[in-house]
């Protein structure tokens, strides 16, 4: 037994071994000669041109549509877009939000600071289920309290690595529009794709304002970059920046950013997604061989996370300290329930661990499962729900 974590299926990182350290050196020693005037200013509410000018160039490439890159603002990660954007569209502590039932712990905790009162809709297969939206947005609109916004995170969803398909997307969209509630879409494992066609974001399908569109570099290149972008049409755009009063996001990071994705994202991407989908493959397979009888997991397309269903008998706290005890760690379901309620799904993230680790790692998550059930009964389920 060791306290020492060993195997961290925690954080959603990206893979350490394919960070482009000599790329990024030779990219920052020409922006500090180059750029060391405009390092010695505020940059400003949108942020660094050339990076706006870069991840405009991205999003055009992946889903066929120009932005305007002063449409763009650049910000601490994508987390920080989703703390603007959740700020600015806020009235009063006690508005309603609409969110995926399980969703990322970071949306979650700053939606819990600001007093929203989530509404979780429930998950199928392509993520956020419409059926259950219009739901929810009917009876909201009989209460009074249609949501500030709906937040979503459409493609390789955070925890459970869904897709959501185009049809549905469009039936979001038609639903917000038809009730007047804005879409945030969270789209921060972008381009992370390992097979499979890649489905339209939700801001491509429609050029409606009330649409708002969060990405990050966190994912396709190192979450210590600290870069992410909002990408809002007027007047949405100024209702955001209203809100911002940090006189810009980091200028040096974005710099050696826009430099080293001077020719696009795609170089970058062909290196690091195959040494993914490889942890994916290799994380799926450990899963069938040591848990196949007693668990059922997502197969995630792209994105860093495979969510796995439990059986109900495990003890779920003891299963924690358990497998972290046994140098494992993991995140449980309960911190992705937008009510943290304590269900029988775990998280893994294959991104940052080595191949030896996730091989190594399995079998001893499997046993510890095994080490905290009432019984050894075969699943009695065959689905995620
Ligand atoms: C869905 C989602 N949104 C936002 C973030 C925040 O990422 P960052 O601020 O590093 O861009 C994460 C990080 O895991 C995430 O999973």
């Amino acid at each position: 037994m060791s306290d020492e974590i060993r195997y961290d299926f925690g954080t959603g990182r990206s893979d350490p071994s394919t960070f482009p350290v000599a790329a990024l050196q030779a990219a920052a020693t020409k922006v500090i000669q180059e750029q060391a005037e405009a390092l010695t200013r505020y940059p400003g509410n949108l942020g660094h041109q050339g990076l706006r000018q870069a991840m405009a160039e991205r999003e055009r490439e992946r889903e066929g549509v120009t932005l305007d890159p002063d449409h763009i603002l650049l910000t601490n990660g994508s987390m920080q877009g989703v703390t603007l954007t959740a700020e600015a569209l806020q009235e009063r502590q006690g508005d309603t939000v609409l969110i995926e039932e399980h969703s990322y712990p970071g949306t979650l905790s700053a939606y819990r600071s600001l007093k929203y009162d989530m509404i979780g809709i429930p998950l199928d297969e392509g993520g956020m289920r419409p059926d259950a939206v219009e739901q929810a947005l009917k009876r909201l609109q009989g209460e009074s309290r249609l949501p500030k916004f709906i937040y979503t995170i459409s493609t390789y969803q955070n925890p459970t690595g869904f897709v959501m398909p185009r049809e549905r997307r469009l039936q979001i969209i038609e639903l917000a529009k038809h009730y007047g509630v804005p879409v945030v879409e969270d789209n921060c494992y972008a381009d992370v794709h390992y097979d499979g066609p890649v489905e339209p974001a939700c801001y491509a399908l429609d050029d409606d304002p009330g649409q708002i569109y969060l990405c990050s570099l966190s994912k396709i290149l190192a979450p210590g970059l600290r870069l992410g972008y909002v990408y809002a049409r007027p007047p949405m755009l100024q209702k955001i920046l209203a809100r911002r009063h940090d006189a810009g996001s980091n200028y040096l990071a974005a710099a050696i950013a826009a430099e080293f994705y001077r020719d696009g994202i795609g170089a970058h991407a062909r290196v690091a997604n195959p040494v993914l989908k490889e942890k994916r493959d290799l994380t799926l397979k450990g899963l069938e061989n040591e848990l196949g009888d007693i668990c059922v997991w997502s197969e995630p397309v792209g994105g860093l996370f495979i969510w796995v269903r439990l059986p109900e008998d495990v003890d779920r706290p003891a299963l924690l300290d358990t497998a972290r005890a046994a140098g494992v760690n993991f995140l449980p379901g309960q911190s992705f329930h937008f009510q943290s309620k304590d269900v029988p799904y775990l998280r893994l993230a294959f991104g940052h661990l080595t191949l030896e680790q996730i091989d190594q790692g399995l079998p001893i998550l499997a046993r510890c499962i095994r080490r905290c059930r009432s019984s050894n009964e075969a699943r009695g389920f065959d689905g995620l729900f």
